[in-house]
């Protein structure tokens, strides 16, 4: 056996619809040698139904930030396969299969200790208890990333055991070791396409320019989990798409709500990338360092949005930005507000900005590279109060000449 299996890990928090408690989300990754084949950010709940002394006992068990890539994972041929364990002795099962075009999860299994007592209480059986099926919801095209925000459910065939799934992005048979920003996105995740009332058009509030966005605290964590891109924001979309109630194409302006939003990513030596998940849209940053002169930026902008007022996925891409352009070892920071034009039909508007996607030590952003526009708007007011200078000296100058004149003047007469 001469594969390296590498566990990584990295956890993250997230608010489900403003609940305070925060569930995990596990970034889970499957790699022989360097090259990486399953890469998996999954948030899960295990329904468990146990036998008890008087009846059974039903328990939700959500997938733990602690999770690990088991030694059962593999990258191994036509199926390679991901193995999760955590607790006690629990794991959670994908075996991928493909049939030249697309993935899927062939084999799903779950298998958990019954004589863990501390998530099994009052359990009459300590047996070690392995259900699998070969149903699952998840296939995606190859070379795309699965992903499906809303719950999935699979239903284990045993006792009362289900899998919900829910803040899902995956991919298998990867030939990069970052997930794919193409996407085959799940239909529950797709806007439902029945029949719009046509009795009443929907009559929508005129979108109104909302304020300043608050500012969010978005930060990857590499696998051994120290921050390794650290981004400071407020984020506004500017959004032109076809309104389906207005039968017009109209402009919306929108803040990203950074207590409402999901964020994930990864850090290699030369790219980085920050994915960011919201109820509005998905953006995806992909900063690039170039190791010779040791300059980064903002290559890769992606965003998609699904909003019931549009007729189809709004989802665009531009991988030739150089925006957000810094140094190695620190950081890039504006904060004015930056206006980054990615297509003709969305902006993103950036405001109190810090980010240092490479060469992050102590979680800490390095010395900040101000951006321009900052540093014209520190231009200005030099500009202005040198010219005042130099003008306050002309006016002296031409008074002192002129009394030295009139006063020769006054002697002659
Ligand atoms: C999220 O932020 C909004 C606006 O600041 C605030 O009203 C809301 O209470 C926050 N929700 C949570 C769960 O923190
Ligand atoms: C794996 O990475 C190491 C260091 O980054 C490199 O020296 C080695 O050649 C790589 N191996 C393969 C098979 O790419
Ligand atoms: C997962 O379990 C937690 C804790 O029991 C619960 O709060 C949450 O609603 C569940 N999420 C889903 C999607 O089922
Ligand atoms: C039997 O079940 C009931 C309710 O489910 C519970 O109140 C009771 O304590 C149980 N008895 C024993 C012996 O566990
Ligand atoms: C994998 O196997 C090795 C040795 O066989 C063991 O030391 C290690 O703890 C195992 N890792 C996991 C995550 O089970
Ligand atoms: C996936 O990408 C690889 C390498 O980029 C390519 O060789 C392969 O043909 C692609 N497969 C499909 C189905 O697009
Ligand atoms: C599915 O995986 C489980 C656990 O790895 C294994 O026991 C079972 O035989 C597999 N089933 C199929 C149909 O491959
Ligand atoms: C995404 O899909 C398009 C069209 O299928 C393809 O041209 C492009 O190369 C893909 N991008 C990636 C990153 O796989
Ligand atoms: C994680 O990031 C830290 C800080 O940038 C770095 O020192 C460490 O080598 C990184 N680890 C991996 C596995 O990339
Ligand atoms: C939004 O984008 C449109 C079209 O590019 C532009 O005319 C408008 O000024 C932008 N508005 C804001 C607030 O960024
Ligand atoms: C939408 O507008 C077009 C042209 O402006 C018009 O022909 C069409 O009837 C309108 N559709 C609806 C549903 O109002
Ligand atoms: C790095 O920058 C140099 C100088 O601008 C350029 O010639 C080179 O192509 C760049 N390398 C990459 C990988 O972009």
């Amino acid at each position: 056996m001469t594969h390296r299996l590498l566990a990584g890990i990295a956890t993250g928090c997230f608010f489900v619809l403003g609940w305070l408690t925060a569930a995990h989300a596990v970034i889970l990754e499957v790699k022989n040698g360097n090259s990486t084949c399953i890469k998996a950010d999954i948030s899960a709940n295990f329904t468990i139904t146990y036998p008890i002394t008087n009846g059974t006992k039903t328990v939700v068990v959500p997938l733990p930030g602690s999770a690990v890539v088991g030694n059962g994972s593999s990258c191994e041929g036509d199926s390679p396969d991901l193995l999760a364990t955590f607790g006690d002795g629990h794991s959670l099962g994908l075996v991928f299969s493909n049939d030249g075009h697309r993935y899927h999860v062939a084999n799903l299994s779950l298998t958990y200790n019954l004589s863990d007592s501390a998530t099994f209480p009052q359990s009459t059986s300590k047996d070690i208890t392995v259900l699998t099926t070969n149903t699952s919801p998840i296939s995606a095209q190859l070379n795309t990333t699965y992903r499906c925000l809303s719950p999935s459910s699979v239903n284990l065939g045993g006792p009362g055991v289900t899998i919900t799934f829910f803040n899902l992005h995956m991919q298998a048979y990867m030939h990069s070791a970052n997930l794919s920003t193409n996407e085959t996105v799940c239909s529950a995740d797709t806007p439902t396409t029945t029949a719009a009332p046509t009795t009443t058009p929907i009559t929508t509030a005129t979108p109104i320019t909302p304020t300043k966005p608050e500012r969010g605290n978005y930060s990857v964590e590499n696998s051994t989990g120290t921050a390794c891109l650290l981004a400071r924001m407020g984020l506004q979309l500017n959004v032109t798409y076809f309104s389906k109630s207005q039968n017009k194409t109209i402009v919306v302006i929108t803040n990203v709500q950074p207590n409402k939003t999901h964020i994930s990513g990864s850090c290699e030596s030369t790219s980085a990338t920050l994915l960011l998940t919201g109820e509005l849209a998905n953006l995806s940053f992909a900063f690039t360092l170039n190791s010779t002169t040791n300059k980064y930026h903002l290559s890769t902008l992606n965003m998609s949005a699904s909003w019931e007022d549009m007729s189809e996925l709004f989802s665009v891409s531009n991988s030739s930005l150089q925006y957000m352009q810094g140094t190695l070892g620190r950081s890039y920071m504006c904060s004015v507000e930056e206006v980054l034009p990615v297509v003709s039909t969305f902006s993103l508007n950036t405001f109190d900005l810090q980010v240092q996607p490479f060469g992050v030590h102590n979680n800490e952003f390095g010395p900040a590279d101000e951006c321009r526009m900052q540093k014209d708007s520190m231009l200005v007011p030099i500009i202005v109060g040198a010219s005042l200078a130099g003008l306050v000296l002309i006016v002296l100058i031409a008074y002192l000449v002129g009394r030295k004149r009139s006063h020769a003047g006054y002697q002659t007469i």
